[in-house]
């Protein structure tokens, strides 16, 4: 397939992590686990948590500040403000509008957009679409995730896996630069909703004492079913994106996947055909930041230099719903 013209490209990109940084041996002190078995089952030895006090809306805005510094965007110039998150800080409003406030981004239309850790993938492709209908001239996607907020703290089965964090980037059309998103392919599948999930908290189950006692508000998941899933579902979204696209895998000089366990990083690569000198991953110090972990590790290559003007980027991600995504980019 022919190399499609791109219609929106990434101007400028940022990250905020929270300073403080909690170990497997510190969480060791409180569960019953240990370093040895994090580092060799995921990879991790560190997350971020953010301390109290820091919400959501704060972790995502200074990634956004960051982004917009780069891409040389003032507030009242962004049209649209699209902001990935699964632990908004509060049900009403969404957390998008509380960041259009702090950032006095006073002409965008702000939402939040919830597709788990595939988040950050599935808004910049709604953000694209945006620029595509003519309706916008500057679009700022957010990833913002307090995970620390809704994991069981007694449940090492899910609390080593998970940190905070923030990433962004600023879309605008390219005018004929060459550069930008490619192809972006997204898929879901509800049926298998209760593999990763919050049970309590909602509509179906609000909060009340006894959702309180057992922890139903409190994220659950079946560990080994998503990971068969997971490694599955990105290895084919990474095809398909790369076809459409018209790239094979030896013409991506890098690819940025969703951060979540250095095994299934591995599996994915390999399935995808990408050898892992061109993976990006820094799962070891952040965890999964769930829909962060894509924006901050492509801040990031981009900061160590593995992304240059003319790259070929490839980014995948994977998360509850369920829902899963790839992206081909050319920066
Ligand atoms: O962002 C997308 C969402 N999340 C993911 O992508 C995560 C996908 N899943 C995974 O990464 C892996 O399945 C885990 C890291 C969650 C688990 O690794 P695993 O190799 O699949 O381990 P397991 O669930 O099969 O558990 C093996 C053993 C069990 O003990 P028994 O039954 O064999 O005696 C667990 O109870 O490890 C035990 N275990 C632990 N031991 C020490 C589970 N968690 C821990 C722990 N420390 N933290």
């Amino acid at each position: 397939m022919k190399t499609p013209t791109p219609i929106a490209e990434i101007t400028g990109t940022g990250r905020f992590l929270p300073d403080n940084i909690v170990t497997n041996d510190d969480l060791a002190e409180k569960l019953d686990t240990s370093d040895e078995w994090i580092h060799s089952r995921t990879g991790i030895s560190e997350r971020r948590i953010a301390p109290d006090g820091m919400f959501t809306a704060h972790l995502g805005a200074e990634a956004a500040k960051a982004a917009m510094t780069e891409a040389g965007v003032e507030p009242g110039e962004v049209d649209i403000l699209i902001v990935s998150t699964a632990t908004p800080d509060r049900w009403l409003p969404s957390t998008a509008c509380d960041i259009q406030a702090v950032l006095g981004c006073k002409n965008a239309v702000a939402f939040d957009l919830m597709a788990a850790c595939t988040g950050h993938i599935y808004a910049l492709s709604m953000a694209e679409g945006y620029i595509a209908a003519g309706r916008a001239e500057v679009a700022l996607v957010v990833a913002a995730e307090k995970m620390s907020a809704i994991v069981d703290w007694s449940d090492r089965t899910t609390a080593v896996l998970f940190g905070d964090g923030g990433g962004a980037a600023v879309l605008r059309p390219c005018n004929g630069s060459g550069r930008g998103i490619l192809s972006s392919h997204l898929q879901s599948d509800g049926n298998l909703a209760d593999l990763l999930y919050r049970p309590g908290g909602g509509a179906i189950d609000p909060v009340s004492q006894s959702v309180l006692d057992e922890g139903r508000h409190l994220m659950r998941m079946h560990g080994r079913e998503i990971f068969k899933n997971a490694v599955r579902s990105m290895a084919e979204a990474c095809d398909i994106a790369m076809n459409k696209a018209g790239l094979t895998a030896n013409d991506i000089d890098l690819l940025v996947p969703h951060q979540a366990n250095i095994r299934i990083i591995e599996a994915t690569a390999k399935y995808a055909g990408i050898p892992m000198d061109k993976v990006f991953v820094n799962v070891e110090k952040y965890g999964n930041m769930s829909s962060a972990t894509v924006p901050v590790a492509f801040d990031e290559a981009r900061e160590q230099g593995r992304v240059v003007p003319g790259s070929n980027v490839l980014t995948v991600a994977f998360g509850a719903g369920l829902t899963w995504g790839a992206m081909a980019l050319r920066m």
